[in-house]
Parts: C-alpha cells; sequence; structure tokens
C-alpha cells in the first residue's frame, strides 16, 4: 500500500529525512514511532502529498506522490498531528463542509454513520468549538474517512488524550482494520503500538532504525532475562559461577534479586535450575522477564 525508498526531505539547510525506506502492507496497522523531532510529520505530510520529497521514491496507493497535482488526488484519509476545524460549525456541518470542499461530494448518509460510529451522534448538532481534544480527535477521524479511502494516514491520532481517548481511537483503528483498510499512525507512546500494531518502524534522526513485524521485534530484538529472586541476598561468588554456565551472557545482582541475561531460554532455564539446585540456593521466584516495546525501543535508540 505504500514503498518509500530512500526518501530525502531538506528543508534549506536541515536535513530532515536521511533515507528512508518504509513498507506498509495492504490490511495491515503499521506503527510508526520515533521521539519528538525524528521526522514523523515530515514522512507523514509526503506521503498525504502535502509536501514534497527532495530525494527518493515514494508511492502511496499505487501512486508517484511527485506526479499528483494535488493532495486529493491521492485515494487516502489523513489526520493530520492538529486537526483544526471551524469552532462555530457543528460537528454535522463540519462533515458536510469538508465532505464537499473537494471534487467529490461526501454521501449525507455516510456522513452520519460516520458519526455514529465515532461516538458523536449525540453532539452532530454541537459546535467543534466547544468539543474535548478526545471528541476533537475523533471528529478528524470521522473527516478523514470521507471519501471512504482504503489507506488511512494518521499523524499521532491518540498522544494527546487522556488514556479513556486513546482507547477509544485505538479501538476505532482496530475497527478500520476489521473494515480492511490500512492504517499506518504515528506515536510516542509505544504501549498504543503494541495494543494494536501488526508491524513497527523506529524512526531517529531521519534515518529508520527499524522495521518489523512486532511479533518478530519481541522475539528476536533482546536477548531473555531471567529474574531469580532469593529470600536472602545472594553469596558474594554466585555471579562468577552463573557467568561460567554455557550460554549465560550478563548477570547483575541487586540485593536478593538477580537479573541474569542468556541467549536461549529454553535450555538456559533448566541450566539455571540445575546450577540453583546443586548450589543448593534457595529462590522465592523464578521468571522470564517479559520485554516491552519500550525496552526494544531504547535500545534501538541508543545503540544509534
Ligand atoms: N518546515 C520546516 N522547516 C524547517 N525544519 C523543519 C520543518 N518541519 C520540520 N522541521 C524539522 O525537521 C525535523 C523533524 O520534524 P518532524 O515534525 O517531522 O518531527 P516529528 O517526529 O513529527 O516530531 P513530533 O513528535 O514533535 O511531532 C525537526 O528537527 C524539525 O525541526
Ligand atoms: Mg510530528
Amino acid at each position: 500500500m505504500i514503498s518509500v525508498t530512500n526518501l530525502h526531505k531538506h528543508f534549506q539547510t536541515f536535513h530532515a529525512l536521511k533515507g528512508i525506506n518504509l513498507q506498509v502492507k495492504q490490511g495491515e496497522i503499521y506503527g510508526f514511532i520515533g521521539q519528538n523531532g525524528s521526522g514523523k510529520t515530515t514522512t507523514m505530510n509526503i506521503l498525504a502529498g502535502l509536501s514534497r520529497p527532495t530525494g527518493g521514491k515514494c508511492i502511496v496507493a499505487g501512486i508517484d506522490v511527485k506526479k499528483i497535482k494535488h493532495p486529493s488526488d491521492l485515494p487516502i484519509g489523513y489526520l493530520p498531528e492538529e486537526p483544526k476545524f471551524y469552532p462555530w460549525m457543528t460537528a454535522l456541518e463540519t462533515l458536510e463542509y469538508l465532505g464537499n470542499s473537494k471534487n467529490k461530494k461526501a454521501d449525507p448518509e455516510w456522513i452520519k454513520e460516520l458519526l455514529g460510529w465515532v461516538g458523536l451522534f449525540d453532539a452532530a448538532h454541537r459546535r467543534v468549538g466547544g468539543f474535548s481534544r478526545g471528541m476533537r480527535q475523533r471528529l478528524g477521524i470521522a473527516a478523514a474517512l470521507l471519501h471512504q479511502p482504503r489507506l488511512l494516514i494518521l499523524d499521532e491520532p491518540s498522544s494527546a488524550l487522556d488514556p479513556e481517548g486513546r482507547a477509544e481511537v485505538l479501538r476505532l483503528i482496530l475497527e478500520l482494520k476489521e473494515m480492511g483498510k490500512t492504517v499506518i499512525f504515528s506515536t510516542h507512546i509505544l504501549n498504543d503500538v503494541e495494543r494494536v500494531c501488526d508491524t513497527v518502524g523506529i524512526i531517529a534522526g531521519g534515518k529508520m532504525l527499524l522495521e518489523k513485524p512486532l511479533k518478530a521485534i519481541q522475539k528476536d530484538n533482546l536477548a531473555p532475562i531471567f529474574d531469580v529472586i532469593s529470600p536472602k541476598p545472594w553469596p558474594a561468588e554466585v555471579k562468577q559461577k552463573l557467568l561460567q554456565l554455557p550460554g549465560v551472557k550478563r548477570v547483575e545482582i541487586r540485593g536478593v534479586t538477580a537479573a541474569i541475561t542468556v541467549e536461549d531460554a529454553k535450555t538456559a532455564s533448566i541450566r539455571l535450575m540445575h546450577f540453583l539446585s546443586k548450589e543448593e540456593l534457595a529462590i522465592s521466584k523464578f521468571r522470564q522477564r517479559k520485554h516491552t516495546l519500550e525496552d526494544i525501543f531504547l535500545q534501538e535508540v541508543k545503540a544509534t
């Protein structure tokens, strides 16, 4: 659905995107993550046809973004980072206005359905100026869907919202996938990505650090760690002994907790159990740590 190769963007002397490669497959939810200023909005504006690349190739829904005359030539729905609406218009008027401003006219029945779907049916006749952030964001998602695009590009749809508002937006994103849409959304909230994404792309300093299915990232990108807790402080010599076991890469002991990084979880767990019983070391807890995307993100960003 999206294929970006060696994308560059210069703002006068500033080199904001330094050769981005990115692939979004049809029907998936793609989480585009990066810290402030990493280049997420710059990339997404190019994908939406709002800004011209200064180098590289960018195919969106089969169309080369360099060849379009107007952003509306792209069959996509776009939610900008800070959607702006006329405060005096009602939600219904806003969607009617936005739906008809392009060379297409949105179906009035579809507009009503959309308002219901984003949970704004009861607020349809209220002025947008009085809307909460969450309501504005949901109205923005409805606006992106006015012309029934198959691809949605959402710039930070959930970042500025409270947990309830975020959960609501994430639910809508999951439903978009159920409807057969393809979604790419940016965020710096890694927990949101873990909850809904199929594929994750990490950008830092205008470069892609990693792009992989979420499941593969969770499996491949971090060595397994076992946290072993003893009812009393560990004897001093344990660290050296553990390090001598095959497959043990690192040992960190803090008080009663030993954090043991290993190569392979399965063989290491058997070996560790065997070692602990042989040394007659009592343990109160033995568990493999569950890594979060945050661990992986920090590890990748630190490595640059
Ligand atoms: N129009 C512009 N002119 C000059 N520099 C720009 C322009 N737009 C963006 N930049 C710079 O490009 C870099 C990437 O900005 P961008 O807005 O893409 O980051 P972002 O990842 O979306 O950040 P945030 O999480 O804060 O939204 C930043 O250093 C920014 O200052
Ligand atoms: Mg941004």
